[in-house]
C-alpha cells in the first residue's frame, strides 16, 4: 500500500518571488469528457499533473477511450468508445465524473453511472441532471431501487429541448451542453452557470463545429449537429485555461505574506470579486493581463464575504479566505451560500487559536486578528486542505497536515512551488512523525 503523506510546515516566513499558475482542474476535466464528441484524437496542453486528471483518464479508459499524457500535454482518442458504464470505483472517487453522462448520451444514447463521490462539502444531489434529461426525453431508471446507487439514462432520440435549472449548477450546465452538441434539434439552457470553465468548454466545442451561443451568460442556446461528430479545422492543441481557484489561493496567501509575490500565467479577470475583497482588506495589488503582484499590508482589515455563482466570490475560495480573516482587524461575517458542509474546517482554525463563531451551516463570524499556533490537522477536503496549508504558513511554530492526497487532487506539487517562494514546507511519509520527537504537536 502507498505510504500516507503529510506536509510539515514551519510558519511565519514572508514569501517573495514568482509562482506560475497551472491549468484549471475544473476546466481540464470537462475538456477531457468533451473529447468524446470528436471524430479524431484531441490534444490538450497546460494540463495539470494532479490526481483528479489521472482519475478522469482512467475513467475514460474504462469505457474504451485511449489517453496519453506526456508532460503537460494530454491526448485523448475516443474513436473506440465502446461502453456506457464507466468504472464504479473511479466515478465514486470524484464528483466531476457525473459530466460523462452528457457525451455518452450524445454518442451512444445510453449512460449508466453509479452515484458519484467526491469532497464531502454538502448534500451534492443529482436531481438537476435527472430532471433535465427527463425534459430532454430521456428515460432515467434507478437500477438498484434499494440503494439508489446506479442510474441508467437512455434516449430514443436526442432531439434537444428547453431546460430551466433551479440553480445555476456548473456541472449540470456543462453536461447539458455536451449532450446537446450533437442533438437533432435546439436546446436552450436557462439559468445556466456562467463560470469561465463553461466558456472554455463551449469554445472548444465551437472550434469543432458545434453551434453554441450565450456561454458565459445565463441563457445558452445549442443547435445540434444532427449526430455529426465534431472535428477541429486546425489540429492545434487546446490549452486548458489557468486555474482561477489556484490563482485566488495564491492571491490570498500573498495578501497575508507577500513581500511581494508575483503570480504568473493567470487570468486576473476570473477572480475580480476576490480581488475587490483583498483590496478592501488592505492588500496592495498590481495586475496585468496574465499576472498579479501582491504585497501584504502592515495591517489587514476585516471584510464580510458572501460566496455565490460566478462572477460572485467562488465557494472554493471561502476556506483560504477565512484564514486571511483570522489575521484581519475587526469582525468579519462569512456567508457560504453554495454548500452546507463547507464550514466544518473552522473547528480546526479555532484549535489553532482563531476566534470563530459558527452561527449555522452557512454562516460564521471571525474576530481578528489572532496569532495562530501550529497544530496537527487532518485535511477534510481539497479546498479546506489548502486553507490549512495557508494557516500553517501564517502560524507560529510547526503544523503537520495529514491527508495530503486531498490537496494533491487539485494542486500540482504545491509544496515545491511554495518552497520556491520562501515557504518552509516539506512533504514526508506519515511514518516519520512517529520517529521524529521534535514534532510534538
Ligand atoms: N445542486 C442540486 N442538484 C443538482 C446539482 C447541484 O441541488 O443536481 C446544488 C448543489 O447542492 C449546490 C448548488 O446546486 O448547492 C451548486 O452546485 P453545482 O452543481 O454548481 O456544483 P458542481 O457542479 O457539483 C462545481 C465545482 C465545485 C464548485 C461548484 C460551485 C467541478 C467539477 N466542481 O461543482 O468545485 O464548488 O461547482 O462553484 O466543476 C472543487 O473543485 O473543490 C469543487 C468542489
Amino acid at each position: 500500500m502507498e505510504q500516507k503523506q503529510v506536509f510539515i510546515i514551519n510558519g511565519g516566513k514572508r514569501l517573495s518571488g514568482e509562482v506560475a499558475i497551472r491549468g484549471a482542474k475544473n476546466g481540464g476535466l470537462k475538456l477531457m469528457a468533451a473529447s468524446l464528441l470528436f471524430e479524431h484524437p484531441v490534444r490538450f496542453t497546460n494540463v495539470p499533473d494532479i490526481a483528479d486528471i489521472t482519475t478522469m483518464q482512467k475513467l475514460l479508459e474504462s469505457i474504451g477511450v485511449m489517453t496519453t499524457k506526456t508532460g503537460d500535454a494530454l491526448s485523448i482518442d475516443a474513436r473506440k468508445l465502446n461502453a456506457t458504464h464507466p468504472s464504479n470505483e473511479l466515478v465514486k472517487r470524484m464528483r466531476a465524473s457525473i459530466i460523462i453522462i452528457g457525451p455518452l448520451l450524445a454518442r451512444l444514447k445510453k449512460a449508466r453511472i453509479v452515484y458519484p463521490g467526491g469532497c464531502v462539502i454538502g448534500k451534492r444531489p443529482i436531481d438537476f441532471f435527472i430532471n433535465g434529461f427527463k425534459t430532454l426525453g430521456a428515460e432515467v431508471r434507478e437500477t438498484n431501487k434499494l440503494t439508489r446507487e446506479i442510474y441508467s439514462f437512455s434516449l430514443k432520440e436526442n432531439r434537444g429541448g428547453e431546460i430551466f435549472l433551479p440553480f445555476p449548477s456548473v456541472t449540470a450546465t456543462e453536461t447539458f451542453i455536451m449532450a446537446a452538441a450533437l442533438a437533432s434539434g435546439k436546446t436552450i439552457i436557462k439559468n445556466a452557470a456562467c463560470e469561465p470553465e463553461i466558456v472554455s468548454l463551449a469554445e472548444f466545442l465551437q472550434k469543432g463545429g458545434a453551434r453554441i451561443e450565450g456561454a458565459g451568460t445565463n441563457t445558452i442556446t445549442i443547435e445540434g449537429t444532427h449526430g455529426k461528430l465534431l472535428a477541429l479545422k486546425k489540429k492545434n492543441s487546446i490549452p486548458v485555461i489557468p486555474d482561477r481557484i489556484e490563482t485566488g489561493s495564491f492571491a490570498i496567501l500573498a495578501s497575508l505574506l507577500g513581500d511581494p509575490l508575483r503570480i504568473n500565467n493567470c487570468n486576473p479577470n476570473h477572480i475580480e470579486s476576490l480581488l475587490l475583497i483583498l483590496e478592501a482588506a488592505g492588500a496592495s495589488i498590481k495586475k496585468g493581463d496574465t499576472w498579479l503582484e501582491i504585497k501584504a499590508p502592515e495591517k489587514l482589515t476585516a471584510v464580510d464575504i458572501t460566496t455565490g455563482p460566478y462572477p460572485n466570490l467562488a465557494t472554493d475560495l471561502q476556506a483560504p479566505l477565512s484564514v486571511l480573516l483570522t489575521q484581519s482587524h475587526g469582525r468579519s461575517l462569512i456567508f457560504e451560500t453554495i454548500w452546507e458542509g463547507r464550514l466544518n474546517y473552522l473547528e480546526e482554525l479555532k484549535r489553532m487559536g482563531a476566534n470563530v463563531i459558527v452561527c449555522d451551516p452557512h454562516r460564521a463570524i471571525i474576530e481578528g486578528p489572532t496569532q495562530l499556533e501550529g497544530k496537527k490537522m487532518e485535511s477534510p477536503d481539497l479546498r479546506a486542505g489548502l486553507a490549512f496549508v495557508i494557516a500553517g504558513l501564517v502560524a507560529k511554530g510547526t503544523s503537520v497536515i495529514h491527508n495530503v492526497y486531498h490537496i494533491d487532487r487539485g494542486y500540482e506539487r504545491i509544496e515545491e512551488r511554495l518552497k520556491a517562494v520562501g515557504a518552509d514546507i516539506r512533504r514526508a511519509d506519515e511514518s516519520i512523525l512517529r520517529a521524529d520527537d521534535n514534532l510534538k504537536l
